[in-house]
């Protein structure tokens, strides 16, 4: 059965993107519908990262174009919000937990307007939502990996955007907290927002996202992750890695037929 699309909130039309005129995304051209969870998965140096860059207008195209809510990137950046791979981030500045939080409400603010009592909620709010409200006065760069990467998911809550992209988001995260924080996006797109997760466990893809693409420089497939995430399309993706993917296949097999998630 063919699945009925609804308008795509993203496009993105046979878009080549190369550094040092070697190509690492080739051809690429897909549409994304909008209120899913999506996952991007693909190995190391697939080009998922430069996908997301190019789609915030943050490194140039070879080729093609894209489309967000049937626009250019110009009209509509306050609606969407960005949360970098941690290590392309300088985390050395002196600025606060709630500052950097307070980050996420300039786009709403204005230049040069302070921020008010309601964005100071906001932010709080968004803390604690990552659990980090305790160290809202701390300096950045005096927290753990996990937790600096969990402030800066606060961050992107804080920006109330309607499209979330977010590269690998629970990179040194722990556990428990992937999963409260799995359980919020699940909450936002309950509500119609989208959000777009770079992701490397592939064990998780099944229970976390609606929607997966799966690319290796040209995109290999798109669509409802009941439909894509096979063995066929895994394979495409990951090449030889046969032992990862026998993990997963075996995973599959043992996993309870339906794969609808309770909401
Ligand atoms: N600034 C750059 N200059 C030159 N080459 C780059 C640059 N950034 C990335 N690349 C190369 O482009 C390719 C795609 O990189 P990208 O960061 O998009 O991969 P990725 O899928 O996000 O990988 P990972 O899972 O490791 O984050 C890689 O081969 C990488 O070495
Ligand atoms: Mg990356």
């Amino acid at each position: 059965m063919v699945e009925k699309q609804p308008t795509p909130l993203i496009e993105i039309h046979d878009l080549t993107v190369a550094y040092d005129k070697k190509p690492v995304l080739w051809d690429v051209d897909f549409t994304l519908p909008e209120g899913k969870l999506i996952g991007i998965v693909g190995p190391n140096g697939a080009g998922k990262s430069t996908l997301i860059k190019a789609i915030m207008g943050l490194i140039p195209m070879q080729s093609g174009y894209v489309k967000l809510f049937g626009q250019g990137l110009d009209k509509v950046r306050d609606k969407i919000s960005y949360v970098p791979q941690r290590e392309s981030v300088d985390w050395d500045f002196p600025t606060s937990v709630l500052d950097v939080v307070l980050m996420g409400r300039y786009h709403k603010l204005g230049l040069f307007k302070r921020p008010r009592k309601a964005d100071k909620e906001i932010a709080m709010d968004s803390l604690r939502k990552v659990g980090m409200e305790a160290f809202s006065k701390r300096q950045i760069s005096k927290l753990s990996g996990g937790q600096q990467q969990r402030v800066f998911l606060a961050r992107a809550l804080a920006q109330q955007a309607e499209l979330y992209f977010m590269d690998e988001p629970f990179a040194g995260v722990d556990a428990a907290t992937e999963k409260a924080i799995v359980a919020l996006l699940k909450d936002m797109v309950s509500k119609n927002k989208t959000v777009i997760v770079v992701h490397h466990d592939l064990q998780s893809v099944r229970k976390y996202f609606d929607w997966l693409l799966m690319l290796n420089t040209r995109l290999v497939a798109n669509g409802p992750v009941d439909q894509v995430f096979t063995n066929e399309f895994l394979e495409e993706t990951y090449g030889g890695k046969l032992t990862l993917l026998s993990e997963v296949t075996e995973l599959m097999k043992k996993e309870e037929l339906p794969n609808r998630e309770k909401k």
